[in-house]
């Protein structure tokens, strides 16, 4: 496959934010599009979006184009070309939605799937990765007025392999914990986050009192990183301080008498050691990095290095390059370290990331479990299992 021609615009996100769409003609004359989405509790050491701003990123990607046209792209490892090129003149979401057009551009040309592109094996192993699905919102992703958690995600987490059952459970679930909402919180007017999760004014406790009455697996996204400054965690509901320690016996109480199976970004995004702390207290959950990682292998390497997680998050746009991607999740499982494969709280309704997560063999999909952004990603992890039967 030779790329002909590149173009590259603006569309709106979920959260009616700009964001990148790519389109590349192959010199067979045919059109392949993606877009990137954009987070909104981004990690300090996330790649840029964008190298100044999106528009001269669409302005490099219009000057560069003509690079392309001898280059002959038929394989994974050919985005080695691409980055080549783009390296040093775009941000990541640029690089990630042109490499995800790429992708679906050679996976058309060899009459495969996108997946079958990274690991054509998968077929044969068929593991699917648990749905992991965001329920209530609260902390940055939540602009309820006044109260509400600070913690930012309380996420479902079926025990079904099976994408179809999980999603269904999912979506029964989440109206059980609308009418359990109801019943706890006077201010609750039934509105969602970006993510699509419930909005309510109950603090993190009650909201796990309610996920405890739903009988299933769940996990938090604390995001810690978005309340801690001057060496201390700023709770708001209730309003008080915890210093790194008192963090550390917070945590540990609500994983000891809660159901929780999985925790992501307990500590601050620098803290690889009080990470390792909750590891060694419970090293049977899932001690999850997001804003400690960045789907970065270098950061991925320290984290092993120092025992500070046994499961990372996945989102291919904080370092925009699938090749750092393929790293991260090869690093991850010669280290028996699970992979989540993320959506992010600014969505479009690409579904790549299906392609991209049961490719790489990722043991959890984390996305929201309503809204057409969220269940254009579900359904496409569904329809490569109703294939594959
Ligand atoms: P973001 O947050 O997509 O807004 O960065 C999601 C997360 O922290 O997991
Ligand atoms: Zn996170």
């Amino acid at each position: 496959m030779k790329i002909k021609s590149v173009s590259a615009k603006i569309i709106l996100d979920s959260r009616k934010e700009k964001t990148i769409l790519i389109s590349i003609k192959t010199n067979a004359g045919r059109t392949f599009s993606a877009s990137s989405p954009s987070g909104k509790s981004t990690g300090k050491y996330e790649a840029k979006p964008y190298k100044k701003s999106i528009e001269e990123d669409i302005e490099a990607i219009k000057q560069l184009q003509e690079y392309f046209t001898e280059e002959i792209l038929e394989e994974f490892c050919d985005l080695n070309m691409v980055e080549d090129i783009l390296d040093g003149h775009v941000g990541a979401n640029t690089l990630f939605a042109f490499e995800s057009a790429v992708l679906k551009a050679i996976a058309y040309e060899k009459k495969k799937e996108v997946w079958e592109i990274i690991d054509s094996n998968a077929g044969k192993t068929k593991k699917f990765p648990r749905l992991v699905g965001n329920c209530i919102g609260g902390g940055k992703h939540s602009n309820m007025e006044g109260k509400k958690p600070d913690f930012q995600e309380f996420l479902l987490i079926p025990e079904s392999k099976s994408p179809k059952q999980a999603e269904e459970e999912n979506k029964k679930l989440k109206e059980k914990a609308e009418l359990l909402i109801k019943i706890k919180d006077k201010n609750f007017n039934e509105e969602k986050n970006d993510e699509n999760a419930w909005m309510t004014s109950l603090n993190e406790k009650e909201v796990l009192d309610i996920l405890n009455e739903l009988n299933i697996p769940f996990g938090v996204d604390v995001a810690s990183s978005g309340f801690y400054s001057r060496k201390k965690y700023h709770y708001e509901n209730p309003m008080l301080t915890r210093e790194t320690d008192e963090q550390l016996g917070y945590l540990t109480n609500l994983m000891k008498n809660y159901n929780i199976i999985y925790i992501e970004d307990p500590f601050n995004e620098e803290d690889y050691e009080s990470f390792s702390k909750l590891l060694t207290k419970f090293p049977d959950s899932l001690i999850v990095g997001d804003d400690l990682t960045v789907t970065n292998s270098k950061r991925l390497q320290k984290a092993i290095d120092k025992n500070s997680i046994n499961a990372i998050i996945v989102k291919p746009n904080q370092c925009g390059s699938l090749l750092e991607v393929k790293k991260v999740c090869d690093m991850a499982k010669e280290n028996k370290i699970k992979i989540v494969f993320s959506h992010r709280s600014g969505e479009t309704e690409e579904t790549i990331l299906a392609d991209l997560a049961f490719g790489f063999g990722a043991d959890f999909f984390k996305c929201g479990i309503t809204g057409k952004e969220r269940e254009a990603k579900i359904n496409r992890l569904i329809a490569i299992e109703k294939k594959l039967k």
